[in-house]
């Protein structure tokens, strides 16, 4: 068989262009009275964590975006937690509120999660903004997942009527990007632990999304000649080295097109949580204009995934 190598599909490029769009918006909002603002999150001292939120920090401040930092000593109870999310759900600076995860142990993230107000809840983790991703109206979309589509969409990856196998049933990952694809007519088959002959299955993908957290579990040989290969996976070897949950050398030479680790998903996640934020933004300022006019005016709200 002929190989083929691949075209990679350079996620950082495109969150850069995204980023640039997001700057007229975050500027027009500001100069109309609403500057959009993130409140960041974190409890203890994960050092991975702290890699994700400084880079969640560092494109708010590129955008124009106001974050909010609350670094959180590990010991910190839920009880603490849960009043820091009060507070940031009463302020009208604060249009957006991420928790990363994971939390410490002894806090348990589903009581804090269900405690962020819907409206700004930017990660798309509460679990009635899940249930509308379920009929295809979620207001604010998981940002892993919703930068999965745009990648897919941005590199003119056509899904309708294809063969798209989800390797991963997380909540955060797995699940949403598996309704995603099928909102898009794509044929969906979700793989997990138990899933019988997964070479097999995954042979059989036209789009590939391996999400398991596993360095390089799915080899080369698993890749159907010419598919579309999106790879979550942030796994760090023991020599220091990143790879992704595919082998990517040899994925490359059956692929079309494949995201490299790093440089592939993990800038789109970031992108979409800013663009989230932005809409949550968009939102808040609509509903304080239709307040401050008695609702005689004709805002619009930002729309379900705009
Ligand atoms: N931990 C790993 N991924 C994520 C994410 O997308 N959001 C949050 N809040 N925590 C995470």
């Amino acid at each position: 068989m002929a190989t083929m190598t691949a075209k990679i599909i350079d996620g950082k490029a495109i969150a850069a262009q995204m980023e640039e769009e997001m700057k007229v918006e975050v500027a027009e909002l500001t100069a109309s009275g609403t500057q959009p603002g993130l409140a960041v999150v974190l409890v203890g001292e994960d050092p991975a964590s702290k890699v994700y939120v400084g880079r969640k920090e560092k494109s708010c401040e590129r955008l124009g975006i106001k974050s909010f930092g609350y670094k959180l000593p590990a010991e910190t109870t839920e009880e603490e937690v849960l009043k820091l999310i009060d507070e940031l759900n009463a302020r009208e600076d604060v249009h957006g509120i991420l928790v990363q995860l994971p939390l410490p142990k002894h806090i348990d993230s589903k009581k804090v999660l269900i405690r962020i107000d819907r409206s700004k809840d930017v990660d798309g983790f509460h679990p009635l903004n899940v249930g509308c991703l379920f009929v295809d109206q979620s207001p604010l979309p998981p940002c892993t997942p919703a930068g999965i589509m745009e990648l897919l969409a941005r590199t003119g990856v056509e899904l309708e009527g294809k063969t798209a196998v989800v390797v991963g049933r997380s909540n955060i990952v797995g699940k949403p990007v598996a309704m995603m694809l099928l909102k898009e007519n794509a044929t969906v088959t979700i793989c997990h632990s138990r899933t019988k002959d997964l070479p097999g299955v995954c042979r059989s993908a036209d789009v590939l999304v391996a999400a398991v957290g596993r360095p390089e579990m799915i080899k080369g040989d698993w890749i159907k000649p010419g598919a579309v290969v999106i790879d979550v996976g942030v796994n760090r070897l023991e020599n220091g080295k990143l790879v992704g949950d595919v082998e990517f050398a040899a994925a490359s030479e059956r692929a079309s097109a494949i995201t490299p680790v790093p440089g592939g998903v993990g800038p789109m996640t970031i992108a979409m949580l800013m663009k989230n934020t932005i809409c949550a933004a968009k939102n808040a300022h609509t509903l304080k204009n239709i307040a401050a006019c008695g609702g005689g005016c004709s805002y619009t709200s930002c729309a379900p995934g705009d």
